[in-house]
């Protein structure tokens, strides 16, 4: 939506300046050859995004195929403010961050938590927004707490923090630990019983419940798991791009635009959510 007002902003200039440009020049008079160029508006650059289009509410695919969710509105609000187009490109997670090292991606929104590993290989933007694991489990099981699912099979997507969290638990040559490579497998595998528990964000396992009539599933909380903050990766060096973001997260935070677009998601605004959330760690 922002990106189509973008365009159609920047094409109403070109038409104004074009005008402007016929009016000076008068009809009769043959146009100055090369002077125009430098004054025409430069094409807006787009930036490529990628996503790991399985994980909503944050990004997901429609019935139409287009990829949807909070971190996609949060990175087009971004890039209008910024003046920047962007395109966002489905990316498997487990190739994501190769992705944007080697070029192919030009900036990574997945929901993906601002870590101190991961800063060694990328850049992260300020922090927008707030997550902690959650266990996802049948609703009769007797899980009441992270520990309990030491003896279990427990399922996570493949490298993510949830994953770190259970290989924590259960040791790293655990075969208890069942790995996909999207986290809607894990939750698939929940509902066929092939696990007893899926670990991962707390947004992403709350939708998932909340999505699944007839109340199978049911969450269990953890103040064990470590408050985590999702930032927008950039390759690493990448000042300038990584200012734009921070300008225009700055900015769309000021002007009310974030706060819309997480009430739109998640309800409670953030700012009520977060001490509240803070104080309860
Ligand atoms: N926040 C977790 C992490 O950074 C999981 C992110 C997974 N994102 C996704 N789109 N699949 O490890």
């Amino acid at each position: 939506m922002k990106s189509i007002r973008t365009r159609r902003f920047l094409g109403l200039a070109a038409a104004t300046l074009a005008g402007l440009f016929l009016a000076a020049c008068g009809k009769q008079e043959p146009p100055p050859a090369p002077a125009p160029v430098a004054s025409a508006p430069a094409p807006a650059k787009v930036y490529t995004v990628g996503t790991d289009a399985a994980y909503a509410p944050f990004e997901s695919q429609n019935e139409k195929g287009e990829i949807v969710g909070f971190d996609i509105e949060v990175v087009q609000a971004i890039a209008s403010k910024g003046g920047f187009e962007v395109k966002f490109v489905n990316t498997p997670w487990e190739g994501i961050f190769n992705a944007l090292a080697q070029g192919d991606r030009d900036l990574l929104v997945s929901a993906i938590t601002i870590t101190e590993e991961r800063r060694q290989t990328m850049d992260f933007s300020d922090p927008y927004f707030d997550a902690a694991q959650l266990i996802a489990v049948r609703a009769d099981s007797q899980v009441a707490k992270f520990a309990d699912l030491k003896p279990l099979k427990v399922g996570v997507q493949t490298g993510t923090t949830g994953d770190e969290a259970v290989t924590k638990l259960l040791g790293k040559t655990s075969t208890n630990i069942k790995r996909f490579e999207s986290t809607p497998l894990a939750l698939k595998e929940l509902e066929s019983g092939g696990v007893d528990a899926v670990v991962a964000d707390n947004g992403v396992v709350t939708h998932y419940v909340a999505n699944n009539p007839g109340g199978k599933f049911k969450t269990v909380s953890d103040p064990e798991f470590v408050p985590e903050q999702y930032g927008i990766a950039v390759k690493k060096g990448n000042a300038e791009l990584l200012a734009k973001i921070n300008d225009g997260l700055k900015a769309i935070k000021a002007d009310g635009t974030y706060d819309r677009i997480y009430a739109q998601y998640f309800g409670t605004p953030p700012a009520a959510a977060a001490p509240a959330s803070a104080a309860s760690r």
